[in-house]
């Protein structure tokens, strides 16, 4: 479990969620102006995560930061693995229906009780009906979109300088031009995915998986045994952190879980975000589908003696603040 930390953190918490999202962030601003229709769909769904990611640049993630400190992996073997997991990453490993689906673990038949996937699909269609409905709107036709100056800019740019192929990559498929309206609803919601559910999924339960550090410790001072009942009391003692690092530990892990006192959860826009009578409608509808999700969850949840929130539309940021 020590090894699952490191990738949960390094990859499925830093790299595919708020490293990808802060890409399509810069794209968005370096390209569409901000009257642009798909600047207004995904602007909120970016919000404070060039500043987050900073300061975990800061602190968190650089060669003498609290992850290299703290982590089994250390300073080098944490940008190995941003490395390799870097170059192994697709785009479509954030879309939950083609991770689950190459994960073999789409159909709830043979696995039932899989929450992660049951809410994730749910919230993935709410979105994804949102942004047909605004891309309808605002694009007659593929040719509409194939023709959009700013952007296929936006596609180009991320293609290329967002998620650049390097040392051997295994292709990031992220498109370099949007042909139709189907790609263009199908970008935008895994954007909007991204920033919100995804996140949410591998952000909140931090502290509740971490705090008691023997679930998952970030670090393991001993090579785990290679045999069965030779490991006494005292070598299980001397490999789990020490006290000092488990406080680091519990910190870090409380600090990365809390929502920020300002935070805008899944669904809530500015007055002023389109002005349009039926995206205003189409924002509407967005809000009764996740609130008809948030109380099927509840109810769900009523019924089990460990409650999955994380896929909660109320516990849904629109972006990463954190
Ligand atoms: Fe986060």
């Amino acid at each position: 479990m020590s090894s699952h930390s490191q990738f949960h953190e390094i990859s499925s918490h830093y790299l595919t969620c708020h490293a990808v999202m802060e890409t399509y962030s810069m794209g968005l601003m370096r390209n569409i102006p901000n009257a642009h229709p798909v600047y207004k769909l995904l602007r909120p769904h970016v919000r404070y995560t060039m500043a987050i990611n900073r300061k975990a640049r800061e602190s968190l993630i650089n060669a003498t930061g609290i992850l290299a400190r703290t982590f089994s992996v250390g300073a080098d073997g944490e940008l190995e693995v941003f490395k390799r997991c870097g170059t192994a990453y697709s785009v479509h490993w954030s879309n939950i229906k083609h991770n689950t689906e190459e994960r073999g673990v789409d159909d709830a038949s043979k696995l039932p009780h899989y929450y992660y996937r049951d809410d994730g699909y749910r919230v993935w269609d709410a979105i994804e009906s949102y942004v047909t409905e605004i891309i309808d709107m605002f694009y007659v036709n593929d040719a509409s979109v194939s023709e959009d100056e700013e952007l296929q800019s936006f596609a180009n740019d991320v293609h290329f300088n967002g998620f650049p192929a390097y040392g051997g990559s295994l292709g990031h498929e992220f498109p370099s031009s949007i042909a139709t309206k189907a790609e263009l609803v199908q970008i935008c919601t895994l954007v909007m995915f991204t920033g919100s559910a995804q996140h949410a999924a591998v952000n909140f339960g931090q502290y509740t998986y971490y705090s008691f550090v023997p679930n998952a410790p970030f670090v393991l001072h001993k090579p785990p045994p290679t045999r069965k009942g030779k490991l006494k009391f005292k070598d299980l003692m001397d490999s789990l952190p020490d006290k000092e690092e488990t406080l680091a530990t519990n910190v870090l892990v409380s600090l990365l879980s809390g929502y920020s006192p300002d935070e805008i959860y899944l669904g809530a826009y500015p007055p002023e975000q389109f002005v349009e009578e039926r995206a205003k409608q189409a924002v509407k509808e967005l809000d009764v589908k996740l609130k008809q999700i948030y109380e099927m969850i509840k109810k769900r949840n009523e019924g089990l003696d460990v409650p999955y929130i994380y896929m909660s539309p109320k516990n849904i940021p629109n972006s990463i603040t954190i």
